[in-house]
């Protein structure tokens, strides 16, 4: 049986995402999906409890994929799950240069090597910080994001917006 890991923050889990999972499911025999605090990338907008919550909501139709969330090195998380690779979505060159350091270095510290899945076109512009931005004025997501994400998202900002700015 071969597992394969699909870490990131997933601040929030978004249509590129769910596509890339949706390609490896198809691939592999299990696919499990983690979800970590990334201190590169400050506070979180949903903590790690919702985050694996939505994360589930959005992957329920697929049925070899497990979610979890984790707090150590990727590679570390990989070698207990006995995991065969990485897998990294990969939108744009600009995505190329860093995930390529990051699985070099992988590769080095632990034998774990990265496969790297490509987005669809029409993902590829799908970033979970500007989702994050246009949910806070209050904008229309819907079409970039899972229904459960959308309805959080929506949840979460509705009294924020009704704020009269000082
Ligand atoms: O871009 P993301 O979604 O925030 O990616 C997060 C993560 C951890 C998957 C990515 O930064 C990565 O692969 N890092 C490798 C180093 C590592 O293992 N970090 C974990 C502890 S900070």
């Amino acid at each position: 049986m071969t597992t394969v890991l699909y870490p990131g923050s997933f601040d929030p889990i978004h249509n590129g995402h769910v596509e890339i999972v949706e390609t490896a499911s198809r691939l592999f025999d299990r696919v499990v999906v983690a979800t970590l605090h990334n201190p590169q990338k400050g506070t979180a907008l949903f903590d790690l409890a919702e985050r694996r919550e939505l994360i589930e909501a959005s992957l329920a139709h697929l049925h070899n994929v497990e979610v979890t969330s984790f707090a150590s090195l990727v590679v570390d998380l990989a070698k207990k799950l006995d995991a065969s690779f990485i897998v990294k979505g990969l939108r744009a060159v600009s995505d190329f240069e860093s995930e390529l350091q990051m699985a070099q270095t992988n590769t080095t510290i632990s034998g774990v090597d990265t496969l790297f899945i490509p987005s669809a076109s029409n993902h590829s512009f799908l970033a979970s910080k500007l989702i994050r931005e246009i949910a806070r004025f209050g904008g229309d997501v819907t079409a970039m994001v899972p229904p459960p994400v959308a309805e959080r998202l929506q949840a979460r900002f509705a009294t924020s917006n009704e704020e009269t700015p000082r």
